[in-house]
Order: structure tokens, then C-alpha cells, then sequence
């Protein structure tokens, strides 16, 4: 297989997980309790709309969200509670940033999203040192 086509594979992986991500921020976002946390989660849902729009352009593809995977964080909350949960959320975010990151010479408009993904992660555990916690 070509490299061309060995990345496009991967950034199929990347493109799945954004579409997904929507579904799962914007599960989050009703099931918070906090409304600072239902704000953020709308807005993270929203670049995760911009991420996957993105890599759509990329790869050609239009692929569906999982509802599955929203139903499974918003279970994991359930069970984890909240704190844990937005741990875990965070520190996929900067795992995201991470696997960006070989590819932002090649796919410049990879590197706004690596940013975004930094940010999300920071943003997450701003919540859980806020006033509620
Ligand atoms: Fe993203
Ligand atoms: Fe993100």
C-alpha cells in the first residue's frame, strides 16, 4: 500500500472519532448538571462539527456518528461519575492532539485541530478545579 493511502487510512480513524466526538459532547452536554459544563460541551461539540468537516475534505468521506460510543460515555458517567469521566475525556483529547502530530507537516489544517485538542483537554479539567468541584 501506498504512504498516501497508508495515511488516509489512518485519518478515516481520525474522521470517526470527530463524528463521534460530536455525539459525545453533545450527550455530555445534556447530561451535565452544571451549566458551565453543558456550555462548554456544546462548544467543544461544535469544533469537533469543524474537525470532522475538515478531515471529510481530506479523505472524501462522509462517514456517520456512532451513537453507541455517546451512549457508552454517558453510561461510563454513571458509573464513574463525573469527575473520573472528564478525566478520561481529557486525556483523550491530548492523546488526539498527539496522534495529530506527525501529520501536520503534510496536512497543514491538521495543526488548528492538534491546537483545538490541547485546549479541549485543558478546558475539560478547568471544570473539575472550578467552584462545583
Ligand atoms: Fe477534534
Ligand atoms: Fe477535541
Amino acid at each position: 500500500m501506498k504512504q498516501k493511502e497508508r495515511e488516509i487510512g489512518i485519518l478515516l480513524k481520525y474522521q470517526q472519532a470527530e463524528t463521534d466526538a460530536v455525539l459525545i459532547y453533545r450527550s455530555l452536554a445534556i447530561a451535565a448538571q452544571d451549566p458551565a459544563d453543558t456550555a462548554l460541551f456544546h462548544r467543544l461539540a461544535a469544533d469537533e462539527g469543524r474537525h470532522a468537516a475538515a478531515l471529510k475534505a481530506i479523505t472524501g468521506k462522509t462517514l456517520r456518528p456512532s451513537k453507541r460510543m455517546a451512549a457508552r460515555v454517558t453510561g461510563l458517567k454513571r458509573v464513574l461519575g463525573r469527575e473520573k469521566t472528564y478525566r478520561l475525556v481529557a486525556r483523550f483529547e491530548y492523546k488526539a492532539a498527539a496522534a495529530y502530530k506527525p501529520f501536520c507537516a503534510r496536512y497543514p489544517a491538521l495543526f488548528g485541530i492538534r491546537m483545538d485538542e490541547l485546549r479541549h483537554g485543558g478546558e475539560i479539567y478547568s471544570l473539575l478545579s472550578g467552584a462545583s468541584e
